[in-house]
């Protein structure tokens, strides 16, 4: 259930303010970058026509907008989405499997409806800012979060997602637990000697491939870089490298 629209692993996470700066950079990274990730920042301030724009573009879109809410508003938001061309939508697995359920069925329907290829729908897991101590304490859940990752994954698979969001150091866990088709989505991937910012569960590029991963998604480390360019290439050349 792959989705042929993302020409290789790495999406860019454009987190910035607006329409304009997003577009430089897709224009910049574009023959380096698999697609690009909308997420809350440049949704709330630029709104839908930052993803439009980017899709007129050729831009292949995961709009990460991290849905949480009742079904029937989870599935307004998808369907919405859907329309507006994003490649992949995610739904937080906290909200429950008829949460998830709605979301994926609402999107399927309206790029059916639209006579598009449905979106794939995948699930966040545990954030990739928190830690084992910070899970535990502030979340109130006991065990270890590989746990709590493992058995989300099994339950949006359940629920008819085509994945999940999760940390690299879960991706091994998740790919034996879900098979080889499940798509894995992987923030929190550092280059060796990058800045890990506030990402606290990480690993390379290559690291995070090797362990099952679909998809990489790498925001600062790139859009940071003195020279974006060259940071994309590193990470693709790590990505690809055979050993
Ligand atoms: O700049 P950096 O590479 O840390 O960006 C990671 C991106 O992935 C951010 O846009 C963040 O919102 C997103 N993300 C994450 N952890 C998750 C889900 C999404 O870091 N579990």
């Amino acid at each position: 259930m792959e989705n042929i629209f993302f020409k290789n692993p790495l999406i860019i996470a454009l987190d910035v303010d607006t329409t304009k700066e997003a577009i430089v950079l897709s224009d910049m990274l574009g023959p380096y970058a698999g697609g690009f990730k909308v997420g809350m920042q440049l949704y709330n301030s630029a709104g839908p026509e930052a993803l439009r724009r980017l899709r007129e573009r050729g831009a292949p879109v995961f709009a990460d907008l991290k849905l949480h809410d009742i079904p029937n508003t989870v599935a307004g938001a998808a369907r919405a989405l859907t329309r507006h061309g994003a490649l992949i939508i995610n739904v937080h697995a906290a909200g429950g499997s008829e949460m998830m359920r709605a979301a994926a069925g609402a999107a399927r329907d309206e790029a059916a409806k639209a006579g598009m290829a449905p979106p794939l729908v995948v699930a966040v897991t545990v954030l990739t800012s928190i830690s084992q101590d910070v899970f535990n304490r502030e979340t109130g859940v006991p065990g270890p979060i590989q746990d709590r990752v493992t058995a989300w994954a099994l339950l949006a698979r359940e629920a008819g997602l085509d994945g999940v969001v999760a940390s690299p150091l879960e991706v091994n866990a998740v790919r034996e637990t879900c098979g080889p088709g499940f798509v894995i989505i992987t923030p929190g991937v550092r280059p060796a000697g990058a800045a890990v910012n506030d990402q606290k569960r990480t690993m390379t590029p290559g690291e995070a491939i090797k362990a099952g991963a679909t998809y990489l998604v790498v925001g600062r480390p790139v859009t940071a870089a003195p020279d974006p360019v060259m940071a994309a290439r590193l990470i693709l050349a790590d990505v690809c490298k055979k050993e």
